[in-house]
């Protein structure tokens, strides 16, 4: 059986729009995840790692009093259509950032990525997935053209339900995806806003099988993809 939170029967009779049900918590939810790009925001990695998996959960919790978010999770996520190796649904936005359900399959990874100029927060909701993180170097982050670069690794691990795994706007904002079970839904929150013009797209150079201190990847640009 697929692992997925159990929250289901979280009493909800009302029906209310996602931006209701975070109404009065955005800001701190938005502020929580600002944070982690500030060196006075928290006082080491573990705190950090408490506070977000802590609000995410609650977040996800406030968004189940709304029809739109319960439905998709109550029906095994068969709204969320896929598009190419992945699902997404936007479930709420404004001019702080983006709420939204993001779904990757088994044996549809999703290759390494950057969230240019963002940070965010995923939280497994169903399923299991395979998250590895990596930090573009420095003297790479200038720039803007395809090209061999160099990656530092943050760190490989498995998500499970409740679970998060986070992006930082320079540390960590690079990660890619392998869903160990059918499908993997996760809570995705990203600030700000913004769409993801400027992406790239990670390719090692050559295979070991991951986790090396430094991984040489070919960079390019997502608008040659
Ligand atoms: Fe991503």
């Amino acid at each position: 059986m697929t692992a997925q939170a159990q929250i289901l029967d979280f009493s909800a009779p009302d029906d209310i729009s996602p931006g209701m049900a975070l109404q009065g918590v955005w800001q701190d939810f938005a502020n929580s995840i600002a944070a982690m790009g500030n060196d006075s925001g928290y006082g080491d990695n573990d705190e950090m790692c408490s506070v977000l998996n802590h609000n995410t959960v609650l977040m996800h919790k406030l968004l189940m009093s709304s029809a739109t978010y319960r439905n998709i999770v109550n029906s095994n996520f068969s709204r969320l259509v896929r598009t190419k190796h992945w699902g997404w649904r936007s479930i709420y936005e404004d001019e702080l950032g983006r709420v939204g359900l993001f779904s990757v399959y088994r044996n549809a990874p999703v290759p390494m990525h950057d969230h240019p100029g963002t940070h965010g927060v995923l939280m497994v909701i169903e399923g299991e997935v395979e998250v590895e993180r990596y930090t573009l170097q420095e003297q790479c982050r200038n720039r803007n053209e395809s090209g061999i670069v160099d990656l530092d690794f943050c760190e490989r691990k498995i998500i499970k339900p409740f679970e998060i795994t986070w992006f930082q706007e320079k540390e960590g904002n690079i990660h890619g995806l392998k869903s160990l079970s059918d499908q993997c839904v996760m809570l995705k929150i990203q600030l700000p806003r913004g769409v993801n013009c400027n992406r790239s797209w990670y390719f090692p150079t050559f295979s070991t099988g991951g986790g090396q201190k430094v991984m040489p990847a070919r960079r390019i640009m997502n608008r040659f993809l």
